[in-house]
C-alpha cells in the first residue's frame, strides 16, 4: 500500500468518528426548533472533508497526546467551519446554491434560516468547548485557552475580517486592483486562522507545551492554510461541479480576487505547490510527523 492510500484510510477513519461526534452533538441537546434542528443537520452531516478536525487530531498525535479530546476539539472547528460555509453561500455573499453535494441552507429553507442555523452552529462550537463530558479531564484554564484560540481564528482578526476582505475585493470591474499581497491578507484569514487553530487547538489538547513544537507547528499551519486556498480557487477554476460537490466557475463569476485571477493558473498551482514546501520543510526537524507531511501533499494534490 502506498502512502497515499495509506492517507486516504486514515483519513477515512478520521471522518467517521468526526461524523460520530457530531451527530452525539447534535443528538445531546436537539435544537428547540425542528426546522432550525433539520438545517443545522443538512448542513453538518451530509459531506465535508473533515479535513481541519482530522488536523487537530493529527496534531495532537504529534505532540503525543491522547486523541479522545483532540475529536471534541476537533468537532468544534468543524462546527465553526460549516456556520462559516453556510453564510459564505448565502445571495448576501457568494451566493451559491450548491455545498457538499447538497442544495445550501438558504435555497431548501430560506434566507433568514441559513443564517441562524449559521448562528446556531457558531455558538454551539464554543458549547462544545466549554461543556463537552469529553473534555471533563481537561483543566479548565486549558479550556478557556482553547475558547480563547477558536474565537479569535473565527472572529473579526481572523475569519470573519478575511471574509469581510474578501467581499470588498470581489469586483467584476476591470482593471481590478490585483494586489499579491492583499491577497495573501485575505487567504491568510478567511481560511488560514481557522486551519491554524485546528493545529493549535490539537497541540492544547495534547498537553504538549514546547514552545519549540508549537511554533513550528504554527508555522506550518499557516503554510498549509494558505495553500488550502490557493488550490481551492484552483479547483474553482478547473474541477467539474459534481466533483466539487459545490459550483465550480463561481469566482469568475462574481468576479472574485483570486490566485487564479493574479497568476493565471500554472502560476497558482506554482504558488501553491511553494507554500508545501516551505511547509513542509519546517516539519524535518520534527519526529513523528510523517501524518502532517502527508496531510501537506493532500492539500496540495486534491482533487476537490
Ligand atoms: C471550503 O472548505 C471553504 C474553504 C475554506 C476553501 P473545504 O474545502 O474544507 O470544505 P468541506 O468542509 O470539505 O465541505
Ligand atoms: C470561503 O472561501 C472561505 C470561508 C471562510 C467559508 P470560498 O468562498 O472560496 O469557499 P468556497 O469555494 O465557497 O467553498
Ligand atoms: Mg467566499
Ligand atoms: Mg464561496
Ligand atoms: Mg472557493
Amino acid at each position: 500500500m502506498n502512502r497515499v492510500d495509506t492517507l486516504e484510510l486514515w483519513l477515512a477513519e478520521q471522518r467517521q468518528a468526526v461524523d460520530a461526534m457530531l451527530t452525539t452533538i447534535l443528538d445531546r441537546q436537539p435544537a428547540a426548533e425542528q426546522e432550525l434542528d433539520a438545517a443545522m443537520r443538512h448542513a453538518l452531516l451530509l459531506g465535508g472533508k473533515r479535513l481541519r478536525p482530522a488536523l487537530t487530531i493529527a496534531a495532537c498525535e504529534v505532540a503525543g497526546g491522547d486523541v479522545r479530546a483532540a475529536l471534541a476539539v476537533g468537532a468544534a472547528v468543524e462546527l465553526v467551519h460549516t456556520y462559516s460555509l453556510v453564510h459564505d453561500d448565502l445571495p448576501a455573499m457568494d451566493d451559491d446554491a450548491l455545498r457538499r453535494g447538497q442544495p445550501t441552507v438558504h435555497v431548501v429553507w430560506s434566507d433568514a434560516t441559513a443564517i441562524l442555523t449559521g448562528d446556531a452552529l457558531l455558538t454551539l462550537a464554543f458549547e462544545v468547548l466549554a461543556s463537552a463530558p469529553e473534555l471533563d479531564a481537561l483543566p479548565a484554564d486549558l479550556r478557556l485557552d482553547m475558547i480563547r484560540t477558536l474565537a479569535s481564528a473565527a472572529g473579526h482578526r481572523g475569519m470573519v475580517a478575511g471574509q469581510s476582505l474578501d467581499m470588498a475585493a470581489t469586483s467584476q470591474d476591470d482593471p481590478v486592483d490585483l494586489d499579491a499581497d492583499v491577497l495573501a491578507a485575505i487567504h491568510r484569514a478567511k481560511t488560514g486562522a481557522l486551519i491554524r487553530a485546528s493545529v493549535g487547538l490539537g497541540l492544547l489538547a495534547s498537553g504538549n507545551r514546547d514552545p519549540g513544537l508549537a511554533q513550528n507547528l504554527d508555522r506550518y499551519a499557516a503554510l498549509l492554510g494558505h495553500a488550502f486556498q490557493v488550490v481551492d480557487d484552483v479547483l474553482d477554476a478547473t474541477a467539474d461541479t459534481e466533483t466539487l460537490g459545490k459550483p465550480s466557475g463561481s469566482d469568475a463569476e462574481l468576479g472574485k480576487l483570486t490566485y487564479v485571477r493574479l497568476l493565471g493558473l500554472d502560476g497558482a498551482r506554482g504558488e501553491a505547490a511553494r507554500l508545501c514546501a516551505q511547509a513542509e520543510a519546517l516539519l524535518e526537524a520534527m519526529p513523528n510527523a510523517m501524518r502532517l507531511r502527508q496531510l501537506i501533499h493532500w492539500v496540495r494534490d486534491r482533487s476537490h
